[in-house]
């Protein structure tokens, strides 16, 4: 299952560039100025200056030199230098949302989630769970595009893919996944010590785009646990379906999953 979900067929061709951006820079003006300080909705300013949310600055000297470094290396500076620098526990590309772990209104208020075990959930828990991965599978992302470039110089031809939830968070983590152009060896986020901070922040951001397009607030990720267990107790038809002879699941909504970020 969770190899399946990994699993995205993209073509890529060599130096081409492909990124997720915030929906609000996902234009040629914010790709041409290199700059990305959304307007924050609540108080009409970008960053949500007049707030006290945040403010646009410099964060890097300059963008880095198109086509010499893999774009992933200074995230972002291949597309911006200028960027919403948020204050306190404020988030998001807009500062208008609260970093994980706060919320409030002022986002000062710890925010703790019960990760519980799938084990302990019952029926409706579970539908539920499932009900809200499947709507992240088909609901497109309402914060991030996918910026798609047929080469790394920047003024070639390029465009903006919108993708769905669930497909935004797939797409981190396949671009995490593949190795540097340069440096063959070189993986970011698996056979790594990174392997588990890296994961974690993933999922953190996962669900966050789940709660996002669910409107659902109180959503979590369950852990399952394995310890102890000899089969696959969640390869039902309930949960993540069984495989089939054939490889493919027998049952289970995942069935109708494809795994394919069409361009
Ligand atoms: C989802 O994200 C969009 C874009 O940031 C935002 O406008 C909207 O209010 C969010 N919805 C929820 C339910 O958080």
């Amino acid at each position: 299952m969770a190899q399946a979900l990994e699993l995205v067929c993209v073509l890529l061709l060599q130096g081409s560039a492909q990124a997720q951006i915030p929906i609000q820079c996902a234009n040629d003006v914010n790709l041409d100025s290199g700059e990305c300080c959304p307007v924050f909705w609540g108080d009409g300013s970008p960053c949500g200056k007049d707030s006290g949310r945040g403010t646009c600055q410099q964060v890097v000297d300059e963008r880095a030199e198109a086509g010499t470094v893999d774009f992933r290396v200074r995230w972002p500076s291949y597309f911006f230098h200028r960027l919403c620098v948020c204050k306190g526990n404020y988030g998001g590309p807009d500062c208008g949302e609260c970093q994980y772990g706060w919320q409030g209104k002022g986002c000062q208020k710890s925010r703790v989630v019960v990760r519980r075990d799938l084990a302990d959930m019952n029926a409706a828990e579970r539908q539920r769970f499932v009900n809200a991965l499947h709507k992240s599978k088909v609901t497109l992302s309402k914060r991030y595009s996918i910026y798609v470039s047929e080469s790394s110089v920047p003024n070639s031809r390029r465009s903006f893919q919108r993708a769905t939830a669930f497909n935004v968070a797939n797409w981190v983590h396949y671009l995490t996944s593949k190795t540097l152009n340069q440096a063959n060896q070189l993986h970011f986020a698996h056979r790594s010590t990174a392997f588990p901070v890296w994961h974690r922040l993933f999922l953190l951001f996962l669900e966050s785009e789940i709660r996002n397009v669910t409107e659902d607030d109180t959503f979590f990720i369950p852990v399952w646990s394995w310890a102890g267990k000899s089969n696959c107790d969640v390869c039902t038809d309930d949960l993540f379906g069984n495989s089939g002879s054939d490889g493919g699941l027998t049952g289970s909504i995942f069935r109708s999953w494809e795994v394919c970020i069409r361009p």
